[in-house]
């Protein structure tokens, strides 16, 4: 619980969703990505004409985050302008548990915000480990 003070991952994570390439859905989506040494890592979403190809914005933050070097996580924030706070998608979770479920994620929307660990969005989750 951070109390009411200015959530710094928050802030980044409007920040990156001002630079979204939302031109087909027009939503919206910024993430913050947290490194364990406190080093924020931002994504926004990025669509695409074949639509199929759309790369969300979590997923843009991670592969930032991974191509610095970074390789163990504590929070992601993900902002929309959903009335409701959006939980990521399928793909998304997957692609955040590579690094490990223990992750926390928050999302904001105009009416509110929720907060998870990854390991309730995907539980039972397939990870580097299932491979024996
Ligand atoms: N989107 C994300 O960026 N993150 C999610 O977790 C869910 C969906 C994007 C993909 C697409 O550009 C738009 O939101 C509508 O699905």
């Amino acid at each position: 619980m951070r109390c009411g003070l200015t959530d710094s991952l928050e802030t980044a994570a409007r920040t990156a969703q001002q630079q979204a390439w939302a031109p087909y859905s027009n939503f919206r989506v910024g993430a913050a990505l947290e490194a364990d040494d406190g080093t924020v890592f931002t994504g926004c979403n990025v669509e695409n004409a074949s639509y199929g190809l759309t790369i969300c914005a979590e997923r843009a933050a991670l592969v930032s985050a991974v191509t610095a070097g970074a390789r163990r996580f504590r929070r992601v924030v993900v902002v929309t302008d959903s009335e409701s706070p959006a939980a990521p998608c399928g793909a998304c979770r997957q692609v955040l548990a590579e690094f490990g479920t223990g992750l926390q994620v928050e999302s904001v929307g105009k009416g509110g915000r929720r907060s998870w660990m990854l390991s309730q969005l995907l539980p039972d989750a397939f990870g580097p480990e299932s491979l024996g």
